[in-house]
């Protein structure tokens, strides 16, 4: 990937005073790296004359959705972007959020749209997703786009997480190439869309995947064969090291909430791997958090200004 920075985490990774266990791979300075890249690219447009602006469109009010949807205006504005974010209410009728993606389709100002999930109970994502331009879609979710990804047209949008994930493998030199990787969850927001990106052919792809789900017959079995481990279920801690191949890379997307009365919040935050226990048999692993999280918001803004200078106004 010219022109791209490649994160060296310092030293190791391994901290001084802990058991040697795997290279923590750093998501927060990866994010980083993407981040000022971003901003580097904006500048440049922004040379020419053109500005990536990216809309957020969010409906209710859900506090965790308003805070991801703050943090998405925050971090488009701190790349130099235009950032704007669009609040209805929860009573809003889906033809009124069809009207704005409709005008936001028609602005030229406007070179990514996101509508945030989950959308009230009386509105279809499904034909939400469908009304925004394929070419604005930087959330990657528009069957045009999911196509162009399963086909290899890469200049069509990734959903961000599964591309976050890329991006770290990439960065870190973690070689994908006829290596077995296997992908928990079929997610049409990470495994799928993972499985896609890394069966190309190219750079961070080539390689040889299984996707498992709920109706696995033995988990183990295949995570076990793994080089690359990529967690996407949404269960806390479920997959433990003695599942992990010695050596293997262990990504893992999930953030779950577990109660922990000791914790200021009465809780704490896990991803879908048991991570002492991972972390003892593999060579990279990912924290939660700080490990694939931060990457969704900057490859949001790396798919914004890519679609900034692909339409080229
Ligand atoms: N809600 C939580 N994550 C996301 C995301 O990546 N995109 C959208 N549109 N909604 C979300």
């Amino acid at each position: 990937m010219p022109g791209e920075t490649r994160v060296q985490a310092s030293g190791t990774g391994r901290e001084a005073g802990t058991t040697p266990g795997a290279v923590l791979i750093d998501g927060v300075a990866v994010a980083k790296a993407v981040r000022a890249d971003v901003a580097a690219e904006t500048a440049a447009l922004k040379a020419r004359g053109i500005t990536p602006g990216l809309t957020v469109v969010i409906v209710g009010e859900d506090p965790a959705s308003q805070s991801y949807v703050r943090s998405k205006e925050k971090a488009s504005i701190e790349a130099g972007m235009k950032g704007e974010t669009i609040r209805l209410p929860a009573s809003a009728p889906q033809a009124e959020l069809e009207a704005i993606i409709d005008r936001l389709n028609a602005d030229p100002s406007v070179h990514g749209i996101l509508v945030q999930s989950p959308l009230p109970k009386h509105m279809d994502a499904n034909t939400v997703v469908r009304r925004i331009a394929p070419a604005k879609d930087v959330d990657g979710f528009h069957p045009v786009n999911v196509g162009k990804l399963l086909i290899g047209e890469k200049d069509g949008f990734a959903p961000c997480t599964p591309a976050g994930v890329q991006e770290l493998l990439v960065r870190y030199g973690i070689d994908t190439r006829g290596k077995e990787v296997v992908i928990v969850g079929r997610s049409n927001i990470v495994g799928k869309p993972m499985a896609a990106l890394l069966i190309q052919s190219g750079a961070g792809a080539d390689g040889t995947v299984t996707v498992c789900h709920s109706r696995t017959r033995d988990l183990a079995f295949h995570t076990k064969r793994a080089d690359i481990v990529i967690a996407a279920i949404g269960r806390p801690e479920m997959l433990t090291g003695d599942m992990i191949r010695p050596g293997a890379v262990v990504i893992d997307v999930g953030i779950n909430r577990v109660d922990d009365p000791s914790a200021s919040k009465g809780y704490r935050l896990v991803g879908d791997v048991h991570f002492d226990s991972a972390r003892a048999v593999a060579s990279h692993i990912t924290p939660v958090p700080g490990g694939v999280g931060p990457m969704t918001i900057a490859m949001l803004l790396k798919n914004t200004v890519r679609a900034a200078r692909q339409a080229g106004v």
